[in-house]
């Protein structure tokens, strides 16, 4: 690893992170400390795993800011993340929390409490985390935004239809604001993962080939963000499966999710 004044090459000064009690957040803020990020900013609902999470940061070197907030409450995000970015100047912003619903038992169906809940952190609260951080970036000309998808993204699974929808209304949303936002030198990249243990997979029914650990996943996103790729999605053959399944005919893809165990 080369290393420039404590940091990884490529290794941002500042990341902050939503969603970092979680195992993805949270395995991504131990690999940025590791990797010699000298400020986490650290966002989640559960005091005492953000205030271990820190500790654990700083026993790395990094100094951690934390922040617990429920991210349903769009406009305090917004207002938060508008006087960290001045306090902090992150420069990497990871939008990293989400929550996954299902259709329930005999596939019962979704509840409408919960569609709701889910498109208020899946989607909204998305959206306001890049327009909090999004101002002070376009002042700096510098910044760079990961937002995680999935890649429930390319296709809808019958088990998860709002995560799924959510998931691709992020892939998008990212795709564009790469596009938009390129002249004034600010980063954007989507992140697909495909399965990885945490309290969120293991609640989810249906099948989890190719299930990789937090740890793995926040390698490979580190490492995909330093080279700014456009999309970083693993693992890779559960990648180009579900990207494959999104460009053939919606019935042949049906039938070979259903074979798969998908909706069984
Ligand atoms: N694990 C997978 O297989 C997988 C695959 C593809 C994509 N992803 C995506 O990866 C991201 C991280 O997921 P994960 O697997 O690490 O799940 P996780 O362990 O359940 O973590 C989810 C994180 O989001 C936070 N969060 C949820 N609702 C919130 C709210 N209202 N306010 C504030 N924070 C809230 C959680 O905080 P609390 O602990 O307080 O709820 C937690 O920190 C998600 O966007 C997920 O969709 C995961």
């Amino acid at each position: 690893m080369k290393i420039i004044e404590g940091r990884a090459a490529g290794s941002p000064r500042c990341v902050l992170i939503t969603g970092a009690t979680g195992a993805i957040g949270g395995a991504l803020a131990l690999e940025y400390a590791r990797a010699g990020t000298q400020i986490l900013v650290l966002q989640g609902r559960d005091a005492a795993r953000l205030r271990a999470l820190g500790d654990a940061c700083g026993a790395q070197g990094a100094r951690a800011v934390t922040q617990v907030l429920d991210i349903r409450d769009h406009d305090a995000l917004v207002a938060w993340l508008v006087a960290v970015s001045d306090a902090e100047m992150p420069d990497l912003v990871v939008v990293n929390a989400g929550v996954n619903i299902n259709t329930g038992p005999n596939q019962r169906g979704e509840d409408w409490h919960g569609i709701q809940r889910l498109l208020d952190v899946n989607i909204k609260a998305a959206f306001a985390t890049v327009q909090g951080v999004l101002p002070a970036m376009r002042k700096r000309r510098r910044g760079q935004i990961a937002l995680i998808s999935s890649l429930a993204a390319w296709r809808g699974l019958p088990e998860t239809p709002s995560y799924c929808a959510s998931k691709a209304a992020i892939k998008i949303y990212g795709e564009a604001m790469r596009m938009a936002m390129a002249d004034e030198g600010i980063k954007f990249n989507v992140v697909m993962p495909g399965y990885v243990e945490s309290q969120m997979c293991a609640d989810m029914p249906g099948p989890k080939p190719f299930l990789w650990k937090p740890e793995k996943a926040a390698r490979a996103i580190r490492r995909g963000l330093a080279s700014n790729r456009a999309r970083i999605s693993f693992p890779m053959p559960l990648s180009v499966g579900c990207f494959l399944l999104s460009t053939i005919h919606p019935t042949a893809s049906e039938w070979i999710l259903k074979r798969l165990g998908y909706g069984a």
